[in-house]
């Protein structure tokens, strides 16, 4: 299928400005892919920044557990609770009028069972106000999946790495075995799957996976074969640590934060601001 690079997932040729067009929904997003339009995904944690990623043309909007690691400073995203994702993703709905917010159903949500997970998943469109959920997991998860779908809550899968097995796994590690892979993305798709994630496979596994499903693969370390692409907006943003092989890095927000402080904290140690324009008279 040729890609149309320049498309809107749901609509004219290039994002419309803020509050002007449609809303992304899921049956657009997962028509993407028959249409040839690459899907584009980044992680938002909050109203200001959703506000942004929007107004921008990000098609769907991740209220990731990787808040445990961007947000909370943990070293991984397994103390992540319900409650907090919750939180998060009524900031991140606020600011979205046209993305699809999909909100990440943390560990231990949806693991105990399918009623659990119909449970939880239900508390984050409810409470949350989220428009899909994201789960990990391939044919272990897809009990789960199935039954959330039955409730008719859209659900994104997520094979390959996945984060919340960082303890069986020893660490994030790029997942080479085909089989096990392709097997759990179509697990995912015949449970009712509206797309997946596929993170940190090679590239080729990656372009495998598209072929074997029809849903659209959003790809995070799996190289250009996707349907589309997520990035942790931190990570793209130069506000993090991290600095992932897979990544690239839009801009240095880090850095350009770094010097207006610095030069707030001089100024207002030498007495240049606050200056005579910014007092009343
Ligand atoms: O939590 C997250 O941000 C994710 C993406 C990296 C896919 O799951």
């Amino acid at each position: 299928m040729a890609r149309k690079a320049a498309s809107s997932v749901n609509g004219p040729p290039s994002p419309p400005a803020h509050g002007e067009s449609k809303p992304v929904t899921v049956p657009d997003f997962m028509a993407a892919k028959a249409r040839g339009v690459r899907l584009t995904m980044l992680t938002a944690y909050d109203c200001g920044m959703a506000r942004l990623l929007d107004a921008a043309g990000v098609d769907a909007l991740l209220v990731g557990d990787s808040l445990g690691m961007v947000v909370q400073g943990f070293e991984h995203c397994l103390s992540v609770t319900l409650d907090e994702v919750i939180y998060h993703t009524k900031m991140v709905v606020r600011g979205a009028s046209r993305s699809l917010v999909v909100a990440d159903m943390p560990f231990m949500s949806y693991q105990v069972s399918p009623q659990q997970a119909l449970t939880s998943a239900g508390r984050l469109i409810k409470e949350g106000g989220a428009h899909a959920v994201k789960l990990e997991g391939g044919e272990r998860s897809a009990a789960a999946v199935a039954a959330i779908c039955q409730a008719d809550i859209p659900v994104m899968g997520h094979v390959g790495l996945t984060p919340q097995s960082i303890r069986r796994l020893g660490g994030f590690r790029v997942q080479r075995h085909e089989e096990q892979v392709i097997h759990d993305a179509v697990a995912i798709e015949q449970a009712g799957a509206f797309a997946i994630v596929v993170e940190c496979v090679p590239t080729a596994l990656a372009e495998k996976v598209t072929k074997a499903v029809k849903v659209p693969t959003i790809g995070i370390g799996a190289g250009a074969g996707c349907d589309g692409q997520i990035l942790v907006i931190h990570d793209m943003l130069g506000l993090s640590d991290l600095h992932p092989r897979f990544v690239k890095q839009y801009a240095d927000l880090g850095k350009a934060m770094m010097d207006a402080v610095r030069s707030y904290c001089r100024e207002v140690k030498d007495g240049s601001f606050p200056g005579p324009e910014h007092g009343f008279h």
